[in-house]
C-alpha cells in the first residue's frame, strides 16, 4: 500500500516572502481601488521625508499622479524627493527585495520600521500593470541613473531590466510606478488628503501635487528648521525578553557578559551590570555567546530587582506644540487652535513613545478638504511618527480613545462640530496591528496616555467655545438695546420736557464686548 504521508508531502515547498506579499497583498494596504492608489503614494511620500530628513535638508517632495492611455483605471504614480539619492549597488535590494532597508534593524524613530514599504509598491505595479518600476536618482556625483526594476518573486530579488546614465548635476531619487485597476478620487482616502494631512503634520515639508487632470496644488512649508535628527537608542532592560538577550549575545563584539550588557542595553552602567550578574548568579567574565537560555531568563528577572533610570528618549522626535499648531493653522485656517505635547511614557514595560494632540475649530476644520462626499462634523486626523494613518479607523487605538471621551462634557456635538482633532503617537517601535501601518494596537499605556491628551486639548476648546457663546449673547443683547434705547431717551426725554441726552456713549458701554473674554 501507498505511504500516505509521502504522497502527502511531495508537494511541500518553500515560499520566498515576495510570493506571499504577492499573493496576499491586502496585508500590506492594497485592497480596493482607492485605497491602493493612496498606499503607493503613502509608500513613496514616507520613504521620500524619511531620506531627506536623514540627509539633513528641508524635504521638498513632487508627488504626480497621470493617467496612462487615457484609460479611466490606469495611472503612472511619480514620487520625487531632493534627498541623499540611492547609490547604484543598492537600487535592486531597495526596489526589489522584501524586508530590506536601512531602518528595520535600528531603534530609531522613523516613518518606515519595516523595509517592505517601496518594495510592496513594486510589487503591486508589477501584478497589475506587467510594467517594471522606473528610477531616476543620482548621490550628487555628477552621475544621474535611470534603471527600470522589477522583482524576481521567486528569489525575492530586485532585477534591473534597463539602466541608462547620463551626467548631470541633481542629487534625489524619483521612482514612477505604473498602476492599474485603481481610482483616482479626492475623498477622504484619496491621494489629496493624504498629502493635506502629510503637510499638517510635517510643517518643514514642501509638496508639489499635480492630478491626473493637471491641477497643480502646492502645500508650502510653514517653518524651515528640519527635524533634528533622532539618535538609535539600545533597548532598555525593562522592555526585554529572554530571546531578545539571547539574539544580542548572539552578535555582540563584547567578550564577557558584563560589556555585553552594559554596551547593547541602555540605562545599564558597568557597575549595575555586575550587579545584576550577581543577582542572576552568573559568573562575570562568561562569554556572552555561552550564556543559555536558563541564564538568560535569570538576568531578565535579575533586572526587575534592581534601580534603572527610565528609558532614554533621544530616539524620538515629536512634532512639537507650536509646530503642530502652525501646520493646523497653514491647512485648516482656523478661528482657534490648541496643541500639547505629552511628556514620554513606556509601553510593554521598556518601549518609549510620546502622544501629542492638537484641536482647531473654525475655518476648514471639521472637514475633510476636497471631501466629495460633504460630510460635515468633528473629524479625527491620526498620525504614527509623523506619517497620516487614514485607513483602517475603527481598530485603531486613537480612535477608541476618542469614542470613549464624554465630548458633550467638553460643550461639543461630534456629528455637527466643525473641529479637527490631531493626535501623533511617536515611538521608536510603533505597535502597529498590521503590516499595512494604518491601526495602532490598543497597548493599554498607550491608550491610556492618547484619551489624556485629547482630553487636555479638549479643555481648552471648552473654554473656547464657552467664550464664544458669552460673546455672541453680549452680542445679542447689545443689539437689543441699540434698537430701543434711542426711542426710549427721546420719548422719555419728549415726557420730561427735557433735551434729549446723548446716549451714544451709554450705547457704547452696554455694547462693549471686549470683557467677555474676563467672564468667562
Ligand atoms: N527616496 C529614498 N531615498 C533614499 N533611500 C531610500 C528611499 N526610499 C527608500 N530608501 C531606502 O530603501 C529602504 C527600503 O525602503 P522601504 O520603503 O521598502 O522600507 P522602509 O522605509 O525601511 O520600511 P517600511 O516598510 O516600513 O516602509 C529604506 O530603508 C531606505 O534605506
Ligand atoms: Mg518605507
Amino acid at each position: 500500500m501507498k505511504n500516505m504521508a509521502e504522497e502527502l508531502f511531495k508537494d511541500f515547498r518553500e515560499h520566498s516572502v515576495s510570493e506571499f506579499f504577492r499573493k496576499n497583498a491586502a496585508m500590506l494596504g492594497y485592497t480596493g481601488k482607492i485605497r491602493s492608489l493612496t498606499t503607493v503614494i503613502h509608500e513613496g511620500v514616507t520613504n521620500a521625508i524619511d531620506a531627506a530628513e536623514e540627509t539633513g535638508v528641508l524635504p521638498k517632495i513632487v508627488v504626480i499622479i497621470k493617467r496612462v492611455n487615457d484609460e479611466p483605471e490606469h495611472f503612472r504614480v511619480i514620487v520625487e524627493d531632493n534627498a541623499s539619492g540611492i547609490p547604484e549597488e543598492f537600487i535592486p535590494n531597495v526596489f526589489g527585495k522584501m524586508l530590506a532597508g536601512t531602518k528595520l534593524h535600528r531603534y530609531m524613530q522613523s516613518r518606515g520600521q519595516q523595509g517592505i514599504g517601496v518594495s510592496g509598491s513594486v510589487m503591486f505595479g508589477q501584478i497589475t500593470s506587467g510594467k517594471p518600476a522606473t528610477v531616476i536618482t543620482s548621490t550628487g556625483n555628477g552621475e544621474i541613473i535611470h534603471a527600470d526594476v522589477m522583482i524576481d518573486v521567486d528569489r525575492n530579488e530586485g532585477k534591473i531590466t534597463n539602466v541608462e546614465k547620463h551626467k548631470g548635476k541633481w542629487r534625489g531619487t524619483r521612482v514612477e510606478v505604473e498602476v492599474k485597476d485603481v481610482t483616482y478620487m479626492r475623498s477622504r482616502y484619496g491621494p489629496f488628503n493624504y498629502l493635506r494631512m502629510t503637510a499638517i503634520a510635517n510643517p518643514h515639508v514642501h509638496v508639489t501635487f499635480v492630478e491626473p487632470d493637471g491641477t497643480i496644488t502646492i502645500l508650502e512649508p510653514a517653518t524651515d528648521k528640519v527635524p533634528e535628527r533622532p539618535k538609535s537608542m539600545p533597548l532598555h532592560p525593562w522592555g526585554i525578553m529572554s530571546d531578545d538577550l539571547l539574539i544580542l549575545a548572539k552578535h555582540t563584539k563584547s567578550r564577557n557578559v558584563v560589556s555585553f550588557l552594559s554596551a547593547e542595553l541602555s540605562r545599564v552602567s558597568k557597575r549595575k551590570a555586575e550587579e545584576v550578574c550577581k543577582l542572576a548568579n552568573i559568573p562575570l567574565n562568561k562569554k556572552p555567546s555561552g550564556l543559555t537560555w536558563e541564564e538568560a531568563e535569570r538576568i531578565v528577572s535579575a533586572f526587575k530587582q534592581v534601580k534603572l533610570y527610565a528609558p532614554p528618549t533621544s530616539g524620538l522626535r515629536p512634532i512639537g506644540a507650536a509646530d503642530i499648531e502652525s501646520g493646523m493653522r497653514q491647512i485648516l485656517n482656523p478661528e482657534f487652535v490648541h496643541a500639547i505635547n505629552r511628556p514620554p511614557k513606556v509601553y510593554r514595560g521598556g518601549l518609549p513613545f510620546i502622544v501629542e494632540a492638537g484641536i482647531a475649530y473654525g475655518g476648514s476644520a471639521g472637514k475633510t478638504t476636497g471631501n466629495e462626499e460633504g460630510e460635515a462634523g468633528m473629524e479625527l486626523i491620526r498620525f504614527a511618527n509623523r506619517a497620516p494613518l487614514i485607513f483602517d479607523q475603527g481598530g485603531c487605538a486613537i480612535t477608541t480613545a476618542m469614542r470613549n471621551i464624554d465630548w458633550r462634557r467638553y460643550g461639543v456635538d461630534p456629528t455637527t462640530a466643525q473641529l479637527t482633532l490631531f493626535v501623533n503617537v511617536v515611538s521608536a517601535y510603533v505597535p502597529y496591528t498590521s503590516a499595512g501601518k494604518q491601526s495602532i494596537a490598543d497597548e493599554p499605556e498607550v491608550l491610556d496616555e492618547i484619551r489624556t491628551a485629547i482630553m487636555e486639548v479638549a479643555r481648552e476648546v471648552r473654554k473656547f467655545l464657552y467664550r464664544k457663546i458669552k460673546i455672541k449673547e453680549r452680542q445679542e443683547r447689545a443689539g437689543v438695546f441699540e434698537q430701543y434705547l434711542p426711542i426710549i431717551a427721546q420719548k422719555a426725554a419728549r415726557l420730561a420736557s427735557l433735551k434729549e441726552p446723548d446716549i451714544k456713549p451709554l450705547l457704547k458701554k452696554v455694547s462693549g464686548v471686549d470683557n467677555a473674554e474676563e467672564e468667562s
